[in-house]
């Protein structure tokens, strides 16, 4: 892969989106919000694949990934006018069919191909599943934790400033009602993650967010997450009660422990799937 095939799919990215823009404001600043989100997930990447000691041919395929890793999400909206995935289409698997069908990737060879595409379509998996290949899974690994990094800096955005003016779905149109699921705390406590389909209410997605920490693979990524203070800033967001500070000090040691793990210790623990 070249610094030609990264320019000509930054444009077909860029062109894609636009054919996507909307009159209406609501429907605009959700998009705007996935345009966005998808080119600071390239930096975050990039950043990532770089501290890995990556070659610079890798880089620009981790950066690829992050380009279209959501690209699902804009035929998603227009059809849908949501990113709920359960209440719409898997938005991973969109983005490969729409990548396959309009052959954006053909430049490449097949190899390169099938680790963009493999990303993009378990980026949003609940777990790691197992692929056949250790370089697809590592790719795999990176974006999920580069989305996870974005993705919290864009849900604090939005509930911290309390700006009503930011795209509507960053909440998935959750309800506001006072109080949290038992299960939620549940999987925090057994450091796993919850899964979407348990969601109630919007505190329960905090929590689902909280738990995506168990899934950050890389040490470079835990690194992030606490210089960001992405913990208590969401504990903060939560009602304040002796089980989430319970779960708040639970993450921050697992952090300060993985921040210096061996990468054997972190994402490629055992009980995960796809080493
Ligand atoms: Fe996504």
């Amino acid at each position: 892969m070249t610094e030609r095939d990264i320019e000509n799919f930054r444009t077909f990215f860029a062109d894609y989106v636009r054919s996507f823009y909307s009159h209406v404001p609501e429907d605009q600043k959700n998009i705007t919000l996935k345009e966005e989100h998808s080119l600071l997930v390239c930096r975050i990447i990039r950043l990532l694949a770089g501290e890995q000691g990556l070659a610079p041919d890798k880089i620009l395929i981790a950066e690829t990934i992050g380009l279209f890793h959501d690209i699902g999400r804009f035929p998603q909206y227009a059809r849908y006018r949501t990113f709920r995935d359960s209440l719409s289409v898997n938005h991973g698997n969109l983005g490969v069919e729409i990548l396959t069908e309009k052959n954006v990737l053909g430049p490449l060879p097949g190899q390169e191909q099938r680790i963009v595409l493999n990303a993009v379509r378990f980026h949003n998996a609940f777990s790691v599943p197992h692929l056949p290949d250790a370089e697809d899974v590592f790719f795999l690994r990176l974006v999920r934790d580069a989305d996870k990094l974005d993705i919290w800096r864009i849900f604090l955005g939005f509930f911290e400033s309390k700006n009503n003016d930011i795209a509507s779905a960053v909440g998935l149109g959750l309800p506001e009602t006072p109080g949290y699921s038992q299960e939620a705390v549940a999987c925090l406590r057994d450091r796993k993650s919850v899964a979407l389909s348990l969601l109630k209410n919007m505190n329960d997605f905090k929590l689902t967010q909280l738990s995506w920490v168990y899934d950050l693979n890389f040490s470079s990524s835990f690194a992030l997450l606490a210089e960001n203070d992405f913990i208590r800033r969401l504990v903060a967001l939560l009602p304040d009660t002796e089980e989430i500070r319970e779960v708040e000090a639970l993450l921050s040691d697992y952090v300060s422990r993985m921040r210096k793990a061996a990468p054997a210790e972190r994402g490629y623990a055992a009980g995960r799937q796809g080493t």
